[in-house]
């Protein structure tokens, strides 16, 4: 585990996809030196920086005075806050400004801001002139481990999450862990299960060092960056092997089937469940519907439950406020889910900690049986 104990200010992951490789930068102060980092490694010199109103007012004059620094003229837009963005008016409004910043093709869309500001302008600039070049400035710990690497883009649809999109890689990522400090306690524990999540899929020894260390990561400091490294590590490791999701990058999606269903069943209310949480408690579900289907320990299914409760994190459909739909309903959101094939689901299931796999025929009976029982 040297990628965890080792401690120096500035972490690079490097994302080796041939002509579409970039570097993910982690550390302190990286807003503040985005416009030299930016200029020494991309040619074009204009850029639209699209932000959203919670992040805007703390982070996009220090980025703006960055940028313009290094010779990068650029124009801002900001959106709502919000997982509702995600949606053609919000893209519109993007685009319209990506091209009102007169962004040619090697100058850059900038995305400030958390997951759902990466993926409307991710989007934006995958479709803006049939393709801009992308620069992700993630400021949730979520987007920091997971979505601004790997070239997923897109928005939500009425039929459900993320189903409109393109794989647009970034050129470059700028993590900068300081702003991690104004995140609210609620979201830094939501990003907090998808860095769990690298551990349950396929690193033990990563999810035990997190057990033992949580606390260290919360606090902040070296732990931090380190957990936020080896999470962005895991991620590229994954992506780089199967960039489009073929086979092994369903891996990812360890707890999102449930959670993806919980989210939908909340009509992405935050104020009900935001996108990890539900991952939180779909990793759960998976552990415990593995168990039940004889592939995994309940004890594998309790020790994770055990840790996210620990970091404060819902892990049953109880603990979400207000009402849920019936057990059918949810299954409908399951099966609107795209990582349903020919009739068939496909889960990512385990056989214990740090052991998950992906399952192309898993019952649809069991399913909707394990969810009655989990539901009463
Ligand atoms: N593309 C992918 O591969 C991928 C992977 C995982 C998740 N996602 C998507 O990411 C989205 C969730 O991302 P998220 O959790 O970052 O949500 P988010 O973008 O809504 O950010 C969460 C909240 O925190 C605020 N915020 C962000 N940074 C802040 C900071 N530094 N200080 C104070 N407030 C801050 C935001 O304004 C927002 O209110 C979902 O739409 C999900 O589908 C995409
Ligand atoms: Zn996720």
């Amino acid at each position: 585990m040297n990628a965890i104990t080792s401690a120096s200010a500035i972490r690079t992951v490097h994302v080796p996809l041939g002509e579409r490789a970039y570097d993910i930068l982690i550390g302190p102060g990286l807003i503040v030196r985005a416009g030299a980092e930016i200029a020494s490694r991309l040619k074009g010199r204009k850029a639209a920086v699209i932000t959203d109103e919670n992040v805007a007012p703390l982070y996009l004059k220090a980025l703006v005075a960055s940028l313009d620094e290094a010779g990068i003229a650029s124009a801002a837009v900001v959106l709502p806050a919000g997982e509702k963005t995600k949606s053609f008016e919000h893209l519109i409004t993007a685009c319209d400004k990506v091209l009102e910043a007169r962004v040619e093709r090697n100058d850059y869309v900038i995305a400030l801001g958390g997951g759902v500001i990466g993926d409307l302008s991710g989007f934006a600039a995958g479709i803006v002139r049939r393709g801009v070049r992308f620069v992700q400035v993630p400021t949730s710990l979520l987007s920091q481990v997971d979505s601004s690497v790997g070239g997923k883009t897109g928005i939500n649809s009425r039929h459900g999450k993320n189903l409109i999109g393109v794989f647009h890689q970034p050129d470059l990522v700028l993590a900068d862990t300081d702003v991690l400090n104004s995140l609210s306690a609620r979201e830094f524990r939501a990003g907090y299960a998808e860095v769990a999540k690298y551990g349950l899929i396929d690193k033990p020894d990563f999810f035990a060092w997190l057990e033992a260390n949580w606390k260290a990561v919360f606090a902040g400091g070296s732990a931090r960056i380190e957990a936020i490294a080896a999470s962005c590590q895991a991620k590229a490791d994954v992506v780089v092997a199967d960039e489009r999701e073929n086979g092994q990058r369903a891996l990812l999606n360890l707890g999102h089937t449930f959670g993806h269903a919980l989210e939908a069943a909340t009509a992405y209310d935050s104020s009900r469940l935001v996108h990890g949480e539900g991952v939180s408690i779909g990793m759960v579900l998976a552990h415990e519907f593995s168990a039940r289907m004889n592939l995994a320990s309940p004890d594998d299914a309790r020790r994770v439950e055990r840790h996210l409760k620990e970091v404060g994190l819902p892990t049953r459909m109880s603990d979400i406020p207000g009402e849920l739909p019936p057990a059918e309903t949810l299954m409908d959101a399951i099966a609107q889910d795209k990582k349903v094939k020919s009739g068939k689901l496909t889960f990512i299931l385990t056989r214990g900690v740090g052991q998950s796999f992906v399952a192309d025929d898993v019952p649809a009976s069991e399913v909707i049986s394990f969810l009655q029982e989990k539901h009463a």
